[in-house]
């Protein structure tokens, strides 16, 4: 090889590398090395942090699947997802590693909704746009967020409480009111007020992660319908954390506690799972046919089989398929469009005896 093509050789592959360098940002290291899949990124995506809460339920596999499918490089994204353990501490160091990072959006799935103004705040500063998913934060000021995506929680507890008081009308059971309520109560104690007939309705509730917007809404929608019920007796309410395990100690604590539950509202199919574990080691039975009418939320599969075997009476389906909507919505911000600040997805109340033809085509 001559000295003049030697050179030329070289200028060739520095030109390659240059023009490589050019369309290849690499992400600035983090000293602790927390990031997991973003050494090196494509500067024409979208880098999209997302702190998902955890992986406490078939649920949250679902909603994390849909935002990682919608979320790819054929959309034009890049993720880099952080999976929170359940910790808000956990959160607030992934949320700053993004904003180290200098992320284009951040994406907040909140294990609950107080303590999250400083780090937002911190984001705002930077720069980098917050859309809340699946949950919400408690924060008096609107601007740390610029959208929230997932579903109506109030709205599922009112639809529970709705299917339970059309439920005992239908087994003549409910004798203090002969209509299901029309107007809701602003708001009501989850305790409601003792009946003084004899067919009390005794309910055990099994409780969400306390302080997370499923628990406070669930409690709260489905409070405002028993408040209208003086023979709904609410026995307990406990939070089951929304994983199976709590959920089957705690019922297991309630079916010694009391030898006349009626109905079991469990804020996640998981809990419900371990609750029907736990009735079938106490020797009772649950479901349609069972002594435990079962109010479940979340209708994912395992929860379909359950009602199709009659075990769970009626299931609220809590929409976790929110990924599409979330790539939508950064889309739009992205062209400079206005968006809704609250976008829901729809959810619809699943009931056992439909359980067979409701649940072709679902995907999780
Ligand atoms: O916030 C949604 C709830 O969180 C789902 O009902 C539950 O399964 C999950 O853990």
């Amino acid at each position: 090889m001559n000295r003049s093509f030697k050179i030329i050789l070289w200028v060739f592959f520095m030109g390659l590398i240059v023009l490589a360098s050019c369309s290849l940002m690499p992400l600035k290291n983090l000293q602790n090395g927390e990031a997991e899949n973003t050494d090196v990124i494509d500067s024409d995506l979208i880098i999209v942090g997302f702190s998902q809460l955890g992986s406490e339920s078939d649920w949250r596999t679902a909603n994390t699947k849909s935002i990682q499918n919608a979320l790819v490089e054929k959309n034009g994204f890049s993720l880099i997802f952080q999976n929170g353990r359940q910790s808000q501490e956990n959160q607030i160091k992934d949320v700053r590693s993004f904003i180290f990072q200098e992320v284009d959006y951040i994406l907040i799935a909140p294990v609950t909704e107080t303590g999250w103004d400083t780090v937002l705040t911190e984001a705002k500063e930077a720069g980098i746009p917050v859309i809340i998913v699946d949950r919400m934060i408690d924060t008096e000021d609107e601007s740390l967020y610029v959208a929230n995506v997932g579903t109506d929680k109030y709205e599922e507890g009112i639809n529970a409480g709705r299917w339970l008081e059309k439920y005992l009308l239908q087994q003549d059971l409910d004798d203090t009111s002969s209509q299901v309520t029309e107007s809701i109560p602003e708001e009501t104690e989850l305790q409601a007020e003792n009946g003084q007939n004899t067919d009390t309705i005794n309910i055990v509730v099994l409780e969400g992660t306390l302080n997370s917007t499923a628990q406070i809404g669930r409690s709260q929608g489905f409070a405002d319908i028993a408040v209208n019920h003086a023979d709904w007796n609410i026995l307990a309410h406990e939070d089951g954390d929304f994983t199976k395990a709590k959920g089957k100690e705690i019922m297991a604590q309630y079916l010694q506690r009391y030898d006349d539950i009626d109905v079991l509202v469990s804020q996640n199919d998981d809990m419900t799972f371990g609750a029907i574990e736990a009735i079938h080691e106490a020797g009772l039975t649950c479901g349609v046919d069972g002594k435990i009418t079962i109010i479940s939320f979340d209708a994912v599969s395992e929860a379909f089989d359950m009602m199709e075997d009659g075990l769970i009476n009626v299931d609220i389906e809590c929409n976790p398929l929110q990924g599409p909507l979330i790539a939508e919505i950064i889309g739009r911000l992205e062209n400079g469009e206005e968006i809704e600040k609250i976008s829901y997805v729809d959810g619809k109340v699943f009931e056992a005896e439909n359980a067979e033809i409701d649940r072709i085509g679902r995907s999780y």
